[in-house]
C-alpha cells in the first residue's frame, strides 16, 4: 500500500515554484517595456492613474459607508468537522451565527485585522473550491489539507496544523490497520482526501462516499460500511460520542492544513499569512487549538 506524506517543506517548494513563475513573467513583461515607450506615456498615464484612483477610493468609501466597516469577509467552509467547524447552537461564533471552531476564530482573527466583517457560508465540502474559483467567496477554511491536486485550483497559506487521516471501526472489528481493509466497505465524506486516498488505495467499487464525515460514521454504527477514513481530530470527536466505535492507532496518511484562497489572489494570501504568523508569534493560535482540542 503506498503511504502518503505531504510535509511542509513539500508544501512550500510547490507554493515557491508557482510563486517563482507568476512572479518571473511579471518581471519579463517589465523589461520588456523599452525606456522610450515608458517616458512617453508616464505622463499620461499618470493622469489616468490619478483619475482612475480617484473613481476606485469613491466607490470603495460608498462601500464602506454601505456596510459600515471595511466590507466582509467571506469564507467558505462545511462546518461538519469538529473541532474545525461545527454547529454549536450554545455558543456564538464569529459571524454571530452557530458555527465556531479553530478555522472559525482564525477567519474571525484575519476578518478583525482586515477591519472587515466575517460571513461564513457553510456548504458541501466539495463546493468549496468552485465556490473560490466563482468568486463567491474570498477564502476557504475547512480543515482542507494542502494536496498538489488542489494547488493546481487555488493558492494555500502557510499550514497551521498537521492532520492524519484516521480509520474508525467498530470496538468488535477484527480490523487492526490500514492492510486489513483490503476488500473492505470503507465510508468517506465526499470529495475528502480521506475519499481520494481510499478510492486510490482500495477501488472505487469499494468506498461509500457521504456528504458528511458524521453520515460515514452512522453508516458505520449501523453495519453499512466496515470502517471509516476521516481526519484524526472529527474522528476523535465522532469515537468520543459513540460507545461502539474505536480508532485504531495506525493512522492512514499525514497531511496539512492551509487556508485557501483564488488562484492568483496574493494580496489576500499575504494578508491572511501574516495574520497566521501573528497569531503563532503571540500565542494566540495556540490558545484558539487549545480551546478546542484537549491535549494528549
Ligand atoms: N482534510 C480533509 C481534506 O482536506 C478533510 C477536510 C474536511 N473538512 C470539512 N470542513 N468538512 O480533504
Amino acid at each position: 500500500m503506498k503511504k502518503r506524506f505531504l510535509t511542509a517543506a513539500m508544501a512550500a517548494l510547490c507554493a515557491i515554484s508557482l510563486a517563482a513563475c507568476s512572479g518571473g513573467s511579471a518581471e519579463t513583461t517589465a523589461a520588456d517595456t523599452t525606456a522610450a515607450e515608458a517616458a512617453d506615456t508616464t505622463a499620461a498615464e499618470a493622469e489616468d492613474t490619478t483619475a482612475a484612483e480617484d473613481a476606485a477610493e469613491a466607490e470603495t468609501e460608498a462601500e464602506a459607508e454601505e456596510n459600515t466597516e471595511g466590507g466582509t469577509l467571506i469564507m467558505a467552509t462545511n462546518a461538519e468537522f469538529p473541532p474545525y467547524e461545527y454547529h454549536d447552537s450554545s455558543q456564538t461564533g464569529p459571524d454571530g451565527t452557530d458555527i465556531v471552531g479553530i478555522d472559525a476564530e482564525i477567519a474571525g482573527a484575519i476578518a478583525e485585522k482586515l477591519g472587515k466583517e466575517l460571513v461564513i457560508e457553510d456548504i458541501a465540502f466539495d463546493s468549496l473550491i468552485p465556490e473560490l474559483q466563482s468568486g463567491k467567496a474570498d477564502l476557504v477554511a475547512a480543515g482542507m489539507t494542502v494536496t498538489e491536486d488542489r494547488l493546481v485550483n487555488v493558492d494555500f497559506s502557510d499550514t497551521y496544523a498537521t492532520a492524519v487521516q484516521s480509520i474508525i471501526v467498530t470496538s468488535d472489528s477484527e480490523i487492526a490497520g490500514p492492510d486489513d481493509l483490503a476488500g473492505k466497505k470503507i465510508g468517506v465524506q465526499q470529495g475528502t482526501t480521506g475519499d481520494l486516498y481510499a478510492t486510490d488505495d482500495f477501488g472505487d467499487e469499494n468506498i461509500d462516499r457521504y456528504p458528511k464525515g458524521v453520515d460515514a460514521v452512522q453508516a458505520l454504527i449501523q453495519g453499512k460500511v466496515d470502517a471509516v477514513i476521516i481526519d484524526n481530530e472529527p474522528a476523535k470527536v465522532f469515537v468520543g460520542d459513540n460507545d461502539n466505535l474505536k480508532l485504531l492507532d495506525t493512522a492512514y496518511a499525514e497531511e496539512e492544513y492551509a487556508i485557501a484562497v483564488k488562484k492568483g489572489n496574493t494580496e489576500l494570501l499575504d494578508q491572511i499569512n501574516s495574520v497566521i504568523q501573528e497569531l503563532k508569534d503571540s500565542g494566540e493560535m495556540d490558545e484558539i487549538i487549545g480551546k478546542y482540542i484537549t491535549a494528549e
